[in-house]
């Protein structure tokens, strides 16, 4: 397979996608295996913001430090540039698929399609919850990580 590189993409780019993307360096580093990653929303709202402290705060249970990404929104480019394109949820990935540009090359969908029997499942929105729902957004993340990264060592190997 050639370089994958991986953009998780939610809708503020502040709760789930970075934290998808903290799950995924970490995973991709302890299987000692070589991805881009990257996230950012389909939203425009929380631009250059940091992840939201409750999201920075669960990574950092798991030594997993977020705490510098910034937030950016989803552009035509990102279509091009990544191989993978991971929706959070069904709406990120209606989102996701209403911009995207003739020429795309990404592989997208949604991010628990690579959990066998979690095939179709949204990650939920945090951001209204308690901190209940950020633990089971890094859960989610976390466990699409370690199916990710197992496929790509079974189809290198
Ligand atoms: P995210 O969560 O899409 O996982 O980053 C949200 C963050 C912000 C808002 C909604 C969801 N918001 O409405 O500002």
């Amino acid at each position: 397979m050639t370089h994958a590189s991986i953009l998780m993409v939610c809708l503020g780019n502040i709760c789930r996608s970075p934290l998808a993307e903290g799950a995924f360096r970490a995973a991709a580093k302890r299987h000692r295996i070589d991805i881009t990653v990257d996230s950012c929303g389909t939203a425009a709202y929380h631009i250059a913001n940091a992840p939201d402290p409750r999201s920075i705060a669960v990574a950092e249970q798991h030594s997993v430090d977020i705490s510098a990404l910034q937030a950016r929104q989803l552009c035509e480019a990102d279509f091009t540039e990544f191989t993978h394109i991971f929706a959070m949820d069904h709406a990120n990935l209606g989102n996701i698929q209403a911009v995207e540009p003739e020429g795309s090359t990404a592989e997208i969908a949604l991010l628990m399609d690579c959990v066998s029997g979690r095939k179709g499942a949204a990650i939920a929105d945090p951001y209204y919850g308690g901190d209940d729902g950020f633990v089971d957004t890094w859960k989610d993340v976390s466990e699409a990580a370690e199916a990710f990264m197992e496929k790509l060592n079974a189809t290198s190997a």
